[in-house]
């Protein structure tokens, strides 16, 4: 599942929007029932309305009805493994538990793998149970 997630991420890839930056990330995310979705960074000429790769593929998953998701897969077409930015981890963190594996991979291949614990071990709540 693994090797197909990254080989579909990388695919994906191809449609990233990125003028600004040159830096095209793709992103699959598997949900609980199985299926995935993917997504790409889509940057805009207002900087500040980007929207990365793993985003897309979170909302596309939750607004096709799904509930939680189980995996998340991150390519870049760079040298460097795109570790995602808190503002995805926090949103993985809404819709998942803190086992969510989260695997990064760059174009050359390196892969990192990751539990969404150790990249954001305190995602805010409103609640204080941790
Ligand atoms: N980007 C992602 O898509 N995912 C990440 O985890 C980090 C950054 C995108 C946003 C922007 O289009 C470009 O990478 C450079 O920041």
């Amino acid at each position: 599942m693994n090797k197909k997630m990254i080989d579909i991420a990388r695919e994906v890839l191809n449609n990233a929007y990125a003028p600004y930056s040159k830096y095209r990330v793709g992103a699959v995310v598997e949900a609980s029932s199985g299926k995935l979705y993917t997504g790409c960074n889509i940057e805009n000429m207002s900087f500040g309305l980007t929207i990365c790769a793993e985003r897309v593929a979170i909302f596309k998953a939750i607004s096709s009805g799904e509930k939680s998701i189980t995996k998340v897969v991150i390519v870049s077409d760079d040298d460097s493994i795109p570790i995602p930015c808190g503002a995805c981890l926090q949103v993985m963190s809404e819709f998942s538990n803190r086992d969510l594996e989260v695997i990064a991979s760059s174009k050359d291949g390196k892969l990192e793998r990751f539990r969404l614990v150790e990249l954001l071990p305190n995602p805010f709540r409103f609640d204080k149970e941790r």
